[in-house]
């Protein structure tokens, strides 16, 4: 055996991410925290002794790999300099707003790539030695997109997948990253490279062809359609698909169903002195969000008589992010300043018309908040999917309740017809479509969110996994 295969593992299916589905805290307790990706692939890992690598989310950390019910944890730690430099920085103040469609100005800075380039080697190094030989690998997201490379070089025999979670953007902004050459090989070091939306992957398709030698077709790349490919210079062909991510439909639904929920929304209603309306908005505080677009629109509604503040409630919950980030710092501040403006000029004693959370809310609970909404306000600049307005819609079974949604999300795409569809940039219409959806006919309310609610019921993440799996030749 050589030196190399003495270093294989024994997992037959590895997730690659930045975050595991586990956080360690600083008093060294795991807290899961299942998201729809571990619980969409969860039946297939299991049974086929998979591995989760990534990032414990503590900084300085290093526990030791273990296993939980027949998944393996892998930790890959990472240094409080890197915190900043890779992760604070080159994933989240340059990747991020350059992917987002500079809706900041992305800062570019050599000592922010060389960190992202050592994590992205461990993680690569990690996995290599996690896999068994000719296993799949499925890489996520925007923090390491140098792995699929790095990984092919250490382990030729693995089948390797990318997917993208936020948007890959056109060739003219993606052009401006000084290391971009260096990043579209990254992902051409996979056999399959998924995107959020058609549009998104024919970017990439784009991409390889204008910045590297690759070569590539150029047939219309549609979701579950047929999809691109590229061959790369070194005689591979890449497959380039959209695979739209989704939520776990049923399982929100059927929380939406129960007694409990039911009974929370209600009570949660009168707790805010049975409004005609409540609004809601729940969002990652962030710039891309649109969360300062909503809240202005929603003042010149009240400003303008369009809706009764006495009769009217806005909640907005926003969970901390990537507070030591600048952007996010002043997003947080600008927010807080707008909402403390409404309720100053809007409330009366006993009566708020802002909510506002600054927290993370237990999925129950968040439930509760989408059953009891009449319109919900989803309304970033530039969103990859944004899985809040999927929850929302699986969450009324019921058909009540109406969607404002942005156009620039991939949401869009699939809702878009049963949605009050809004470009976010466009004040008047964001202040329209809030009236608009609040004052919908309670009938036709009824028929748009059913439609949309069997869109998300059938598309649902197991969905979503088990297409981008067949895509890779894993059986699900
Ligand atoms: P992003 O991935 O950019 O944060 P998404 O809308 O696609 O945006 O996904 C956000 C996820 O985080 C959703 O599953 C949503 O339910 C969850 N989430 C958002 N805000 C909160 C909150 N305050 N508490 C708990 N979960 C939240
Ligand atoms: C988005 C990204 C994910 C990321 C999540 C939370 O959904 O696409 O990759 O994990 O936001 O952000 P955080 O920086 O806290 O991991």
């Amino acid at each position: 055996m050589t030196h190399a295969e003495d270093a294989r593992g024994s997992s037959d299916l590895l997730v690659v991410a930045n975050r595991l589905p586990f956080d360690l805290h600083a008093d060294g307790e795991w807290h899961h925290s299942p998201g729809g990706l571990v619980t969409a692939l969860e039946p297939t890992l299991r049974a086929r002794g998979g591995a989760w690598v990534g990032w414990p989310g503590l900084q300085d950390a290093e526990p030791e790999p273990f296993d939980e019910d027949g998944l393996s944890i892998r930790p890959v730690p990472i240094s409080a300099d890197e915190v900043a430099a890779y992760y604070e920085g080159f994933a989240n103040a340059t990747l991020w707003p350059l992917y987002h469609d500079v809706v900041a100005t992305p800062h570019f800075d050599r000592s922010w790539w060389e960190a992202y380039r050592r994590v992205n080697e461990r993680f690569a190094d990690a996995a290599a030695g996690a896999a068994a030989d000719g296993a799949t690998v499925w890489v996520q997201d925007y923090q390491l997109q140098l792995v699929p490379r790095l990984l092919r070089e250490r382990r030729p025999d693995l089948r390797i997948g990318f997917f993208l979670h936020i948007p890959f953007p056109p060739v003219e902004l993606f052009a401006q990253l000084p290391w971009r050459r260096e990043l579209v090989e990254g992902l051409l070091g996979a056999d399959v490279v998924g995107f959020q939306t058609a549009g998104g992957a024919e970017n990439f398709r784009r991409v390889t062809t204008r910045l590297t030698d690759a070569s590539a077709d150029d047939v219309p790349i549609t979701v579950g359609g047929r999809p691109g490919h590229v061959t790369a210079p070194d005689g591979r062909t890449i497959t380039i698909g959209a695979h739209p991510i989704s939520v776990d439909a049923a399982d929100l639904e059927a929380i939406a169903r129960s007694d409990a929920t039911v009974e929370r929304a209600e009570a949660l209603r009168h707790e805010l002195g049975d409004p005609r309306t409540v609004l809601l908005g729940v969002d990652r505080l962030d710039y891309t969000k649109g969360i300062d677009v909503r809240l202005q629109a929603f003042a010149e509604v009240l400003r303008d008589h369009r809706l009764d503040p006495a009769e009217t409630v806005l909640i907005q919950v926003a969970t901390p992010s990537r507070e030591r980030v600048e952007h996010y710092a002043e997003t947080r501040d600008d927010i807080e300043l707008t909402v403390g403006r409404i309720n100053g000029e809007y409330a009366s004693i006993g009566h708020t018309v802002v909510h506002y959370v600054h927290q993370a809310t237990p999925r129950e609970e968040l439930v509760a908040f989408f059953r009891a909404a009449d319109v919900m306000l989803v309304t970033p600049y530039r969103d990859g999917m944004n899985l809040v307005a999927k929850e929302y819609v699986a969450s009324r079974p019921d058909g009540g309740g109406a969607l404002v949604l942005s156009e620039f999300t991939g949401a869009a795409d699939e809702l878009g017809e049963g949605a009050f569809l809004v470009n976010p940039h466009d004040l008047d219409a964001v202040a329209d479509a809030i009236v608009a959806a609040a004052s919908q006919d309670a009938e036709e309310g009824r028929r748009r969110m059913g439609r949309m609610h069997e869109q998300v019921l059938e598309h649902d993440v197991e969905r979503w996994a088990a297409g981008f799996l067949e895509a890779l030749g894993v059986a699900t």
